[in-house]
């Protein structure tokens, strides 16, 4: 068996791959490969399985290149939406991903973004490397304070679970949740409370945090209209997916005032930004590394490799994705 990976990951899923004896080519180059590229390598050899990433797309075209002998495309993240599923249904081909295991890594880092725009960390960094810091001052950088505020969340999965158990417990936020189904299980967890019209989480929250999956119902979900009835005082935060959000609309709330701030991992066309968004102040801007640590790449490596395995010696893949 022979399995191509798209880019260089931890090795943690290669070493499991190959103790099963399975041969591994990995991109030697550090960077995306080009749809051409890809489609290339993937013709130049007859491979059993791909690991592929969120940054390649995967539809019929790399499945006919790939060859009916390739029956598993496992994806190094949870979010799938670079892969067409009925393409891949038609060609026969499993498609997994990697739940789970980034939850944590990902919870944490919306804090992390919380914090940084709230208490305007970002900003205040930049202040002193500027040369700005003349010593103390009691107005100086005042910022808001997450202890006891409303977290708003859309996309009660695992991450949205994860945030809203760590801001309930940890930080005593209340917590609102909208998501296609009420959870008890979560409300008894941590007091969340169920909110089925989404436009109340927009105007009732003081965070808005995104945990949904990129699909046609949630593209731009949050649209210049639902900013517009926000608090004020309130923060968007985006650790899901860039086209989740209406950037251009959020730049332009952002520059109005409409709201405080916002914290974003992700944008509408990685690696660019809407024009404007780098030049606002009250954002804190990360490059999609949410799920960026080193326990949880390894993980995420480990279960990307688990798939592929579970698969091609005829076992059910233990994170496969179902279409719906
Ligand atoms: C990261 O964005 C992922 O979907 O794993
Ligand atoms: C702040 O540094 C304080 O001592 O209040």
């Amino acid at each position: 068996m022979k399995i191509y990976i798209t880019r260089i990951i931890p090795d943690k899923g290669i070493a499991l791959l190959k103790e099963r004896g399975f041969e591994v080519v990995v991109n030697p180059e550090d960077r995306v490969l080009s749809r051409a590229e890809l489609i290339e390598a993937l013709k130049a050899d007859r491979y059993d399985g791909v690991l592929c990433l969120l940054t390649d797309k995967i539809d019929s075209e790399v499945f006919e290149a790939a060859g009916p002998q390739c029956k598993i495309f496992a994806n190094y993240a949870v979010g799938f939406d670079n892969i067409n599923l009925d393409d891949a249904e038609k060609h026969n081909v499993v498609v997994s991903n990697t739940p789970g295991v980034l939850s944590n890594a990902v919870a944490e880092h919306t804090f992390a973004l919380m914090f940084a725009v709230a208490r305007r960390v970002a900003e205040s960094d930049r202040f002193i490397r500027k040369g700005s810091f003349e010593g103390w001052a009691p107005m100086m950088l005042l910022g808001n304070e997450i202890m006891g505020k409303t977290l708003g969340i859309i996309g009660l999965g695992a991450i949205g679970s994860r945030v809203g158990h760590s801001a309930a417990k940890g930080f005593d936020m209340k917590v609102i949740y909208h998501d296609m189904k009420r959870s008890e299980m979560f409300e008894q967890d941590c007091g969340g409370s169920f909110r089925e019209n989404v436009d109340d989480i927009f105007k009732e929250a003081d965070f808005v945090s995104m945990h949904v999956p990129l699909l046609p119902s949630t593209q731009h979900m949050v649209s210049e209209a639902r900013l517009r009835m926000m608090k004020k005082t309130a923060y968007l935060i985006n650790t899901a997916r860039g086209p989740v959000v209406d950037e251009a609309a959020l730049v332009k709330v952002l520059q109005e005032g409409v709201i405080a701030g916002a914290g974003l991992d992700v944008f509408e066309h990685e690696p660019q930004f809407a024009p404007g968004l780098t030049d606002l102040a009250n954002v804190v801007l990360t490059p999609h590394t949410a799920s960026a640590t080193i326990e949880t790449r390894d993980a995420m490596s480990e279960l990307a490799a688990k798939n592929i395995i579970e698969c091609l010696e005829g076992r059910t893949p233990p994170t496969q994705v179902v279409k719906k």
